[in-house]
């Protein structure tokens, strides 16, 4: 899609982080935004201050775990502009424990964030591209966590490996139709947003999350440190950006120094044949 000006962008988890990133680089190049996060407080204020800096946002509180509020939203943005061009299924969320000490309620709140997050924005938004001439561009939010995977992120790596693999199928799919949509999967590697400090967040929680083992935590802090240390969310938004006009499948903002790791894993992987 390489006029980009204009166009009508939709973006969930974009609150925060990554999400008000693109939502940014997005707004820099003229584009109209439909913003949507489950913490209607913290998008509410996100939408205000892009606003402010002239950009023309809609938010809709959303919380993408739920089929019909992405329908929902996906009515609000074709009510509010009468077309989306660019979809970004983004929001995301994580745990950090080992695998069969990870509580099933945990497991369940990743999958429906993470993965079926992903699902209901395929299913609302790829019809409303598909019908309209101009067509539109796809971006799933995935992760390196998608690609390869460390010690106790369990929940976190099966989604992020899902939303690659689901990606991989969607991009096939609309070739087989000759469709006019593009599909872009993003896998970043550390991005200085604070999904870290919000690990084993579930909201239903209704007592403490369990203590963390010195394995866990030795683990959570060096990934705390690699955030802070991480690309601005603001240029990860803009490499978005850059591979939505040029129509590119994978974007690996930051990704570069984790290729030893995914070379590593193919080795082996190309050994066992
Ligand atoms: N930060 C990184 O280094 C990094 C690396 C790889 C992948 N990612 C992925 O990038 C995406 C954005 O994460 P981020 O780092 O910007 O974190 P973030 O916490 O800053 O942003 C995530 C946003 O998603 C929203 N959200 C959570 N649950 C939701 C729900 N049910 N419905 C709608 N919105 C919901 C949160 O409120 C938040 O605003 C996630 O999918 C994450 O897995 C991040």
């Amino acid at each position: 899609m390489r006029e980009l000006r204009d166009r009508v962008a939709v973006v969930t988890g974009a609150a925060s982080g990554i999400g008000r990133g693109m939502a940014e680089a997005f707004a820099a190049e003229g584009m109209k935004l439909v913003l949507a996060d489950v913490d209607a407080g913290a998008l509410a204020t996100t939408s205000g201050e892009l606003r402010s800096a002239g950009a023309q946002v809609a938010d809709v509180p959303t919380d993408v775990r739920d089929q019909s509020a992405v329908d929902a939203l996906a009515k609000a943005a074709l009510a509010e502009y009468g077309a989306v061009h660019v979809v970004c299924n983004n929001a995301g969320v994580w745990t950090m424990g080992a695998e069969w000490e990870t509580e099933l309620a945990d497991w369940e709140w990743v999958i429906a964030v993470n993965l079926f997050g992903v699902v209901h924005g395929v299913r609302s938004f790829v019809p409303v591209l598909l019908d309209q001439p101009e067509g539109g561009h796809v971006v799933n939010t995935a992760s390196m966590g998608g690609l390869f995977a460390g010690p106790f992120i369990g929940p976190y790596s099966a989604t992020k490996h899902a939303v690659v693999g689901l990606s991989k199928s969607l991009r096939a799919e609309l070739a087989a139709r000759g469709a006019n949509v593009g599909v872009s999967v993003v896998c970043p590697g550390e991005i200085d947003t604070p999904l870290v400090h919000k690990v084993n967040a579930r909201p239903d929680r209704d007592t403490a999350a369990p203590e963390m083992r010195p394995d866990v935590q030795g683990m959570l802090g060096a990934m705390r440190d690699g955030l802070a240390r991480g690309m601005s969310p603001r240029d990860a938004g803009q490499i978005v950006l850059e591979a939505v006009r040029e129509g590119r499948f994978w974007v690996l903002p930051n990704g570069a120094h984790h290729m030893d790791l995914l070379r590593n894993e193919m080795q082996e992987l190309f050994a066992a044949i």
